[in-house]
């Protein structure tokens, strides 16, 4: 696996690999790597010529309260995980780099940006959009793989290409989560052994969900009420959102119905995590992807 940091040696080697014509997967992480980044990695490997990997904690997502500066960083340890997975080129630019003196353009996808995560977030999702449009630019892949745990960045980024035009599909990827339901993220790293036990309650809270949904039960709000109850009880946990949404739009929704996402977000301690359900119903039927 080769290295990369700036952006024209990577524009270079996409050309070369385009001039190849080979397909180029696209995974973009902030590193700290789990099963879950893995996941998307073997993904692209199995679906791509060529898979690229982007790490880069980019600075214009986090908000000026957020764990930007303590976020957990280890590029030795990354390295040596992509490169056991057959990885091509990791993209591991500074963050001068990405964001030279100067820098004034920003991506804003509006509608799906405002509700949930760019409520609690504000400016989260522009600098994801941001630094994603960039990384589609310097990297120039024909497909780019994400993970439903962040749905809203999912449905945000499949706008951005529908609506700039860009040439790349997007696939979204199923949650990967701990035998006991929790899902993989890098923020984990920061939960206690009391608080890991506690932030079960956002997966148990979704499974909640999907039994009442299987037993009849439509409305958000009594799937929220119910939701927010098992969160509630649990210790060291406050809740900042817990919604029922259009799983496009992200605009809520009073009943499931179509294609549904049932997030929430969750401090339990100092640590915010969050997680999500996709409810799909096709003739009255319900499929699940938690
Ligand atoms: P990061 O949090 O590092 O996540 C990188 C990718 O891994 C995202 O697509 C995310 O949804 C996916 N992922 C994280 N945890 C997962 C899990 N448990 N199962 C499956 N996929 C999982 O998301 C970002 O970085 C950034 O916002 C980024 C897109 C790189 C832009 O800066």
């Amino acid at each position: 696996m080769k290295t990369l940091t700036t952006a024209a040696e990577m524009q270079l080697a996409a050309a070369g690999l385009r001039g190849l014509d080979k397909h180029i997967g696209f995974v973009p992480t902030m590193g700290a790597l789990h099963e879950g980044h893995l996941a998307l990695v073997r993904r692209a490997k199995k679906e791509c010529d060529a898979t690229v990997v982007s790490l880069f904690v980019n600075p214009a997502q986090f908000g000026p309260h957020e764990d930007y500066l303590k976020y957990p960083r280890d590029l030795e340890r990354d390295t040596a995980l992509l490169s056991r997975e057959g990885v091509a080129l990791l993209f591991a630019p500074s963050v001068e780099e990405m964001y030279p003196d100067g820098f004034q353009t920003y991506t804003m996808v509006e509608g799906a940006s405002a509700p949930l995560e760019g409520q609690f977030r504000p400016g989260h999702f522009r600098g994801v959009a941001t630094v994603v449009l960039k990384l589609f630019n310097i990297v120039q892949p024909h497909a780019a793989y994400f993970g439903q745990k962040d749905a809203q960045q999912c449905a945000i980024i499949r706008r951005m290409v529908r609506d700039l035009n860009l040439p790349l599909e997007i696939v979204v990827c199923p949650i990967v989560r701990e035998p006991d339901g929790l899902a993989l993220s890098s923020r984990n790293a920061y939960l206690k052994p009391d608080e890991r036990q506690a932030a079960l309650a956002l997966y148990r809270s979704l499974c909640r969900a999907r039994e009442l949904i299987e037993a009849g039960e439509r409305r958000s709000d009594e799937l929220i009420r119910q939701m927010r109850a098992l969160v509630e009880a649990a210790p060291g946990s406050r809740i900042d959102y817990v919604a029922v949404a259009d799983a496009d739009s992200f605009e809520p929704r009073p009943m499931v119905a179509g294609r549904t996402v049932i997030a929430l977000a969750v401090w339990i301690g100092g640590t915010r995590l969050i997680d999500n359900l996709i409810v799909e119903e096709t003739g009255g039927r319900f499929a699940f992807h938690l």
